[in-house]
């Protein structure tokens, strides 16, 4: 950095924490209700919320009602949804489809513990989707990877897995590990450190956890080299740490190398699923793992999750050496929501069109970036975009935490006391959904630029 961009940076970063100061305190005076209301949850609820995830300072605010691309908090307050349940609402909030899906099931009735014939139309429409043949369903995306690694472990009769720095693959065990590790714990960029993400993780867990970078074929042969592997559990497109996409050849090469060493490929599609593409990231990339997994806009807003994979592989629960169990796996409510949403809402066409619309948003984004000069640049992937507040695009997690927080967190402050809501923890990145109009799209190019426009006065 020469000494004129470095007193830039200073200026910005100055600026960046006048605009955050001025905001928090606007926050603080629109969200009275949500503070009250948090006050109370943090009497019966640690945090005062249901996940740890939705915390935030000084207070989160608390939504009342939300329909198709908005929501509503408890002081009346009105914003264009961004966040889109952390990317799990590529169909919007209630969409009608959804919805006389879900209240044509009400008559039905919302549990079984027996079959459904929608279980196996659902199956069906994922295979079509993610070309592999056998599925199981779950509750939430945690389970998905979670039983996809178990699967994986009883197919190869290894132990130890290998996920990539920086990837949330949700809330168990194995997987909660080096998630966004703090730096001076986390070793040398090259082979890093396994960090426990949370208390409550034993030491056998982590031993069994091999942590390696993104983007790094070699790192990834070294760790198979070993031969001891059950599988490589990877976001084919990175979508917890902004965007962050593969580089030329690398899921090629990771397909390459985990077939040579029989270690399996998941590929953990919970984000990138139906909203990277009609096909999801394998279809996108045209990388074929053995074991997928999938939640979130699956489910069109009720909790869904799915796994599904290559017979050899799913022949594991088949046979009955691998069991798979949940009271509500497939239960009738969510599968009506699910086949409402694969089969009417979130089609090719509807898919794509929020692609383009997406893209418009992105162009527009970046024209505001090169005009203001500014060190940033807008990813895409599908129909999901964010701001990367750094020059060089964002290669692994050591490269993310090179980004500007300081401007990130200034954006965000800025967006939400004028209705554009993103989520909360500056890793995640907004979804434009089927039911966001391109003039709600655009509204986040327009507070956007007002924010660059205060940036650089
Ligand atoms: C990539 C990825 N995998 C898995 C999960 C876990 O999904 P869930 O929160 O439904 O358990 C998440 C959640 O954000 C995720 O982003």
């Amino acid at each position: 950095m020469s000494a004129t961009d470095s007193t830039l940076s200073n200026d910005l970063t100055k600026r960046a924490h006048e605009i955050t100061r001025r905001e928090l305190a606007l926050y603080v005076s629109r969200t009275q209700r949500s503070q009250a209301a948090t006050e109370r949850a943090r009497k019966v609820m640690p945090m005062g919320v249901p996940s740890s995830f939705q915390a935030y300072d000084p207070h989160p605010i608390v939504v009342s009602r939300a329909q198709g691309s908005w929501m509503e908090d408890v002081d009346g307050n009105r914003y264009t949804d961004y966040d889109m349940g952390f990317g799990a609402l590529f169909s919007g909030h209630c969409h009608p489809a959804v919805r006389s899906a879900i209240e044509a099931q009400l008559d039905n009735g919302t549990l079984f513990v027996t079959p459904c014939e929608a279980n196996s139309e659902v199956a069906e429409m994922l295979g079509a989707r993610y070309g592999l043949p056998m599925w199981r369903f779950t509750n939430s995306g945690t389970e998905a990877t979670m039983d996809a690694i178990r699967v994986a472990r009883g197919a190869t009769g290894r132990e130890k897995i290998v996920k990539v720095e920086g990837g949330y693959h949700g809330h168990h065990d194995e997987v909660m590990i080096s998630m966004k590790p703090p730096l001076d714990l986390a070793g040398p960029a090259d082979n890093p450190t396994p960090v426990p993400g949370t208390a409550g993780v034993t030491n056998a867990v982590l031993g069994d956890t091999i942590v390696i970078p993104y983007n790094d074929p070699e790192a990834l042969e070294r760790a198979l080299r070993g031969g001891d592997v059950a599988c490589f559990i990877v976001e084919p497109v990175m979508e917890n740490i902004g965007i962050c996409k593969p580089l030329p050849g690398y899921l090629e090469a990771v397909r390459e190398i985990t077939q040579r060493y029989g270690t399996l490929l998941v590929f953990d599609e919970v984000k990138t699923g139906i909203t990277a593409g009609w096909g999801g990231a394998t279809g996108a990339l045209g990388v074929t793992p053995d074991l997928v997994a999938l939640a979130k806009s699956i489910g069109g807003g009720l909790p869904l999750g799915a796994f599904g994979g290559k017979a050899e592989y799913m022949d594991q629960i088949t046979s009955g050496r691998v069991v798979h169990l949940g009271t509500y796996n497939g239960n009738p409510l969510c599968m009506a929501a699910a086949k409402a949403v694969l089969a009417e809402v979130c089609t090719p066409e509807a898919t794509d069109g929020c692609i383009d619309r997406n893209r418009e948003l992105l162009a527009a984004c970046d024209a505001i970036i090169d005009r203001a000069g500014l060190a940033a640049h807008a990813v895409q992937f599908g129909a999901k975009g964010c701001i990367t507040w750094s020059a060089n695009p964002v290669r692994n997690y050591r490269d993310y935490k090179n980004t500007d927080f300081d401007l990130a967190f200034a954006q965000w402050i800025h967006g939400i006391n004028r209705g554009i809501l993103l989520p909360p923890g500056l890793d995640e990145q907004w979804l434009i959904s089927i039911m966001h109009s391109n003039a709600d799209a655009m509204r986040y190019a327009a507070v956007f630029e007002e924010f660059v426009a205060e940036l650089i006065a």
